[in-house]
Parts: C-alpha cells; structure tokens; sequence
C-alpha cells in the first residue's frame, strides 16, 4: 500500500492508504477515515458524506477541507494537518474553543467539531491576509453559508444554533485579532 508523510497538529508521522487506480482514475481512502482510524483524530465527524455540512472539516495547509470527499492522495506529502484534537495547546482551550462553550454555541454538538475548524481556517486566513478587523455579524452568516468571498462552503447546523454560533466567532475573533 501507498504510504503519506504529514505533519499531523505540529507532530511528523506518516501511514499507509488504500488506493485503487493509477492517474486520473485514481481513488484513495477518504481523508476522515484515514485519520480516524490510523491516528485516533476523532474530531472530524461524518455527518452528510457529502461535501454539504461541514462537521468532517479540518485544515490541510491551512485551508478548511471537507475530509469526507477528499482522498489521501489528494493531500500533498508533508502536508500540514490541523484537527479539533490538537487545538487546544498547553492544557489552554483555544478562543475559539471557549467561546464555543461561553455562548453554549452547541444543542447535540455533531456539527461544532467542524464549525470551529472552519472558522479557525477562515479567522487565520483573514489576519494573514492583513485583515485584523473582527468580522461583522452579517460576515460571518456569509462565512457560516458559504455566500461570503473567501468562502463557498457552507456550515450546516440541524438544531439550529447559528445565531449563537455566530456571537461565538465573532467573541474569538475579537480575541485573536489582539
Ligand atoms: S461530512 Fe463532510 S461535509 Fe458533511
Ligand atoms: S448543535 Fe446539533 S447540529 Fe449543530
């Protein structure tokens, strides 16, 4: 079996991956499941398998990707991995992660895992790209569905907490423009 080299929240490791087909025909193991399964990262979930909600995201070279449809041999050798499992460093919850739990952002919880990655990959995008205003409400309702410029792709959530997910990013924002 093929093997991939990443470098998986800040650690180099590296494991084998199904693969069928050679070129353009190529298929691999999903993403998700490779990293649930070889490294134990359950912080992605499966929720529509189908590029349409978000809860599989996590940063590959620091862009939000969907892990459900996205094949391991996709992923470019030494990528950089980011997962919810590493997001908290130093026994320190990450902004993101406290406002998440200060606004009670959650009802069952199933998409939050990808609501933080996504808007961790779109805040850090932003501040790299110089812009270090803290995204106004209507910005992150066009970030959260996928209608805003540096974003397609929307954020599904079926108990229907976006107005507090949204007062979540917006309070972590502020915190990592700082
Ligand atoms: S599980 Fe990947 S986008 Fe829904
Ligand atoms: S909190 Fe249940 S799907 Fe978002």
């Amino acid at each position: 079996m093929p093997e991939r080299t990443i470098r998986l929240n800040g650690k180099q490791t590296k494991a084998e991956y199904q693969s069928a087909g050679t070129g353009d025909a190529q298929e691999s193991e999903r993403l998700l499941f490779w990293l649930r399964e070889r490294f134990d990262q359950y912080g992605p979930k499966f929720g529509c398998g189908v590029s349409q909600c978000g809860a599989c995201t996590v940063l590959v070279d620091g862009v939000p990707t969907r892990s459900c449809t996205t094949d391991v041999h996709e992923v470019p050798d030494n990528a950089e991995i980011r997962t919810l499992d590493g997001l908290a460093g130093n026994g320190q919850r990450h902004p993101l992660q406290e406002a998440f739990v200060k606004f009670q952002a959650g009802q069952c919880m199933f998409c939050i895992n990808g609501m933080v990655m996504g808007a961790l990959g779109w805040l850090e995008g932003r501040i790299a790209a110089g812009n270090r205003a803290v995204p106004s409400t209507d910005e992150i309702r066009d970030f959260l569905s996928g209608a805003s410029d540096d974003n397609d792709e929307n954020y599904l959530c079926r108990c229907g907490t976006h107005s507090r997910i949204t007062a979540a990013i917006r309070a972590a924002a502020e915190e990592m423009v700082r």
